[in-house]
């Protein structure tokens, strides 16, 4: 199915990001500062994983499993909403934090490092539930149209055919200037 394709995909490459940020977690931890990295990999979050990911889901996934959703499912898609809300609010919270470090307050590392903590637990949770609940849900549930209009919506979100290989390799070049070794599947 597209849409699986395109979701399994995604979450690789977030997974990967998750990785750097647990990386630049201790780097800013043992060193008190926080390192360039931090700047891009923020940005990233907020433009990819917890922006056009999650609109990809939120705005046309979702929709389109509501029509067909058990009470159950219902519950399980309100969670994930409720995921991507405390998620967003961390990623304002490490912003700041950014912000704040950017002029040196030892005050702003600790505060990211604790909103990046935050973050990861939340975040690593929310993934396993898509990967061992939604994905399911949505072979379950999506109809090969519902496949096709949703795979349409998504590339909408994208505003157009998007550059997922450079996406990809921006987010590979983070991993490995995080000292990360390359995933085996990249
Ligand atoms: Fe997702
Ligand atoms: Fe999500």
């Amino acid at each position: 199915m597209k849409t699986i394709e395109i979701l399994e995909r995604e979450h690789e490459w977030i997974g990967w990001m998750d990785e750097c940020l647990e990386a630049l977690v201790a780097s800013a931890q043992a060193e008190d500062l926080l390192p360039e990295a931090a700047y891009e990999l923020l940005s990233l979050y907020e433009s990819f994983a917890d922006g056009r990911h999650q609109d990809k889901e939120e705005g046309v996934l979702f929709p389109e499993l509501l029509a067909a959703a058990s009470d159950q499912d219902c519950e399980v898609l309100r969670k994930l909403l409720s995921d991507h809300g405390a998620e967003r609010r961390h990623m304002v919270a490490m912003r700041g934090n950014v912000l704040g470090a950017v002029h040196g307050q030892s005050a702003n590392v600790q505060g990211f490092v604790r909103e990046a903590s935050a973050y990861l637990s939340l975040h690593r949770g929310h993934m396993l539930r898509e990967s061992e609940i939604l994905l399911p849900m949505v072979a379950r549930l999506l109809m090969p149209g519902a496949d096709e209009r949703a795979a349409e919506g998504f590339a909408a979100v994208e505003g157009g055919p998007g550059d997922p290989h450079g996406l990809r390799e921006q987010i590979l070049t983070l991993h490995r200037r995080a000292g990360l070794p390359r995933p085996p599947a990249a």
